[in-house]
């Protein structure tokens, strides 16, 4: 299983340039790994602790990165409650975000992610929490479903498609299958809107399943406040988003804080992939890095060698 990891140079020159050497990392997303051993890899001198609520995914990046012995620390959990998993080693030099799903999580029908592959509803990133994509589906109420697809899915079309799902519900029962939940929104929409949505017609859907079931938006703004706790006056915060609700809390809180005088924003502009590493790997298309220097200095000198376009 490959999840190539995006702005992957970006990040790693943004370390780069830090005027302290960089001891100690936090890769609040773990994933498969791919951030953090090429940190562990680039700063011979640096440990890094990784967060992934996924134990799949930790045990598969524990593996990747057991060549490094005791300069990588696995750690299994809810980034939210960063302070209780990891505040014992705080501070840390560098804290990182690579935000939503690993290509574990996406390309497993098991998982319940995918609108390509048929697989039980379920979404769940860490496999222990209570609530599924079915309890939602299921469960949850024609307005209910309206506003989750609207609210985390920016889904135009929410209302007949939360009709669509009700009325199947009455009619037919219980929905279980990713495969299912997309041929009611395939037979709910004429093909005409279908054509004009632009990809997929279940992909703004299933988004908004998986940020509700993973309280994903909440997480975030939970895990940016400890993680600017736990970072070190002088260190630096980077988060990687890959849609506008999640780039718009990263976008607000950093600049809150600067507003506060608690550090400097050092991307007025995100960063963003460039149109060769778009080509090789067509999930970066939507990807935006932002950074955040914790306290220190308010000169924002590095920022046009980060920028890269
Ligand atoms: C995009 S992947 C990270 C990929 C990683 N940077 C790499 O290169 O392999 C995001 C990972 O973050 C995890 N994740 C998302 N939200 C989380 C949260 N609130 N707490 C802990 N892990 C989370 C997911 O389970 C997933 O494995």
């Amino acid at each position: 299983m490959e999840h190539v990891p995006v702005l992957l140079d970006e990040i790693l020159r943004a370390l780069s340039d830090r005027e302290n050497s960089l001891e100690r990392v936090l890769d609040c997303t773990l994933g498969l790994g791919g951030y953090t051993v090429a940190i562990l890899e680039t700063f011979p001198g640096a440990q890094v602790w990784g967060i992934d609520q996924d134990s799949e995914a930790l045990a598969i990046a524990a593996e990747r990165a057991s060549g490094y012995g005791d300069r990588f620390h696995p750690v299994h959990g809810n980034f939210s409650a960063m302070d209780a998993l990891v505040g014992d080693e705080a501070p840390f030099d560098a804290i990182l975000f690579d935000l939503g799903v690993s290509n574990l999580q996406l390309t497993s029908g098991e998982r319940g992610f995918s609108f390509q592959e048929d697989g039980p509803l379920d979404m769940r990133m860490d496999a222990s929490s209570p609530l599924t994509a079915a309890d939602l589906v299921n469960e949850g109420s024609e307005k209910d479903l309206a506003d989750i697809f609207w609210k985390y899915g920016e889904e135009r079309f929410s209302r007949p498609i939360a009709r669509g799902i009700v009325r199947f519900r009455q009619r037919s029962g219980r929905i279980d299958r990713t495969s299912t939940l997309v041929e009611i929104i395939r037979s709910t929409l004429p093909a005409p809107v279908q054509r004009k949505m632009g990809g997929h017609p279940a992909r703004r859907v299933f988004q908004a399943l998986r940020i509700a079931v993973n309280d994903e938006l909440e997480a975030l703004t939970l895990g940016l406040r400890g993680a600017k706790a736990l970072c070190r006056d002088g260190g630096s915060i980077l988060a990687v988003s890959y849609h506008s609700l999640e780039d718009r809390i990263v976008k607000h809180l950093f600049r809150e804080w600067q507003q506060a005088e608690l550090g400097t924003v050092r991307t007025r502009r995100p960063i963003t992939p460039s149109d060769e590493e778009t080509v090789r790997n067509h999930k970066a298309r939507s990807a935006k890095l932002r950074i955040f220097s914790v306290g220190g200095s308010r000169e924002g000198g590095n920022e046009r060698r980060w920028r890269v376009r």
